[in-house]
């Protein structure tokens, strides 16, 4: 099994490092970089019916639900076609209005769970064709569907996804360009556009994973030997340090796996997390909760930034670390108009006594003034943004639940795969 996990810790930590490869390989051969054309193949949707189609049903379970929620802004915006985005296990439920117009999507990293086969034979027997974005050749949701998109992430061992959710939110950014380009609401400069920039994503994603010693075992800076603290009661857990003025100033630049480090070491006696976006950033906040939860145990709520004064609100004091998704492409003004709307409910926050700990674009020097932490990802235009910024998230719930000395690669009351409804 070490030899499994090639010198990583954990399954988790060796799928989060493989991500850059996942990607690429989900891209590979699906588009041209001269022309930024989609060719998607073995499809038995035809390019009239995508045409004709009247929205794009997605439905999902867990992490593969959350990459659906990104989906819809991805197809609605690049395709202008409604997306409606169900839990498989509430879509049969609802009675679903019929149209075999509507496209039903199945994102599923297993092609076995339940709840998603239970959905898809819904949209079939309504009449729907169904397309299925999945990790597994040959598994029960592929055979059912109309075309698969596979992601090419390789098998995925770790209960809590990583890199089958980047694959996913890949499968679906090329299926939202291959819609635009069929349907004819996007310019040939914006495909070729667009193609180029999610084909410069690996090597982003290489560039803030850029292995540090500490990363794999038996290097001499191992990652600090794992507390109890998640056995031990609440009360005797030491309370978090206080906000670290100084040292925001004066700590060197740390590479992104040793900035979680250092987060998991100030933060991982918390007792609640939240974790804030706006738009496409949204699902990536509920992604980033879901993280933490399944592996550290931390309660972890995800919530859009604009509701906070709905309710959260109440609950911020000095104990609340909230991590806000604030990143933005400075050439897209709804993106920069997002951020700014976002930056004013991070001064909520702090206002509050929050402890915010911020995603942001390099390049943003106005962030790192406003809160106690910042996490830098490189920039890309807003749809193709919530690939980079997961992954900061993906650490640092990782080494929180290392820290706290759980079982990582397989947490309590957790399965990979649910074959049960
Ligand atoms: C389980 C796994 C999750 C996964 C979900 C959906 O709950 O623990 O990681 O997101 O099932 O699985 P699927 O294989 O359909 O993507």
């Amino acid at each position: 099994i070490q030899a499994e996990k090639a010198g990583y810790k954990h399954f988790m930590l060796k799928e989060i490092n493989e991500q850059p490869r996942a990607i690429r390989d989900t891209t590979l051969g699906r588009i041209s970089l001269d022309t930024g054309r989609v060719f998607l193949d073995n499809l038995s949707i035809t390019d009239e019916e995508f045409r004709a189609a009247t929205q794009i049903t997605i439905a999902a379970c867990g992490t593969s639900w959350h990459a659906g929620l990104a989906g819809k802004f991805m197809i609605e915006r690049l395709a202008r076609l409604p997306v409606d985005v169900d839990y498989a296990s509430e879509y049969r439920y609802r009675d679903p209005i019929a149209d075999p117009r509507a496209i039903g999507l199945l994102i599923t990293q297993s092609g076995e769970t339940a709840d998603t086969l239970a959905a898809q034979a819904e949209l079939i027997a309504k009449g729907s064709k169904t397309l299925a974005i999945c990790n597994v050749v040959g598994s029960a949701v592929t055979r059912r569907a109309s075309g698969t998109i596979t992601t090419n992430a390789g098998p995925e061992i770790g209960v809590a996804s990583t890199k089958a959710f980047t694959a996913q939110l890949t499968a679906l950014f090329v299926l939202a360009l291959h819609l635009a380009q069929v349907r004819d609401t996007i310019s040939p400069e914006q495909s070729l556009h667009l193609a180029t920039e999610l084909s410069h994503l690996p090597s982003k994603l290489e560039s803030i994973l850029a292995l540090h010693s500490s990363t794999k075992v038996g290097m001499s800076e191992g990652v600090a030997a794992p507390t109890p603290a998640a056995a031990a009661p609440a009360s005797a857990r030491t309370p978090l340090p206080p906000f670290p003025f100084i040292e925001r100033r004066t700590r060197p630049r740390l590479s992104l796996d040793e900035h979680c480090q250092h987060l998991a070491k100030l933060f991982h006696n918390a007792n609640n997390f939240l974790f804030l976006g706006r738009g496409i950033h949204y699902p990536i906040a509920l992604e980033g909760a879901l993280k933490l939860k399944e592996i550290s145990y931390i309660h972890a709520e995800g919530y859009p930034a604009g509701e906070m004064k709905h309710g959260p609100n109440a609950l911020i004091d000095e104990s609340l670390p909230v991590v806000c998704i604030a990143t933005k492409d400075p050439n897209d003004p709804s993106s920069v108009l997002k951020y700014e709307k976002t930056l004013s409910n991070i001064q909520e926050v702090t206002a509050r006594s929050g402890r915010v700990i911020a995603i942001a674009t390099q390049g943003d020097d106005e962030i790192c003034n406003l809160v106690e932490h910042t996490i830098y990802i490189p920039p890309a235009p807003e749809l193709l943004l919530p690939i980079l910024e997961v992954v900061p998230l993906q650490l640092l719930a990782y080494h929180i639940a290392v820290r706290r000395g759980c079982d990582v690669d397989q947490p309590r009351n957790l399965a990979k795969s649910v074959t049960v409804e």
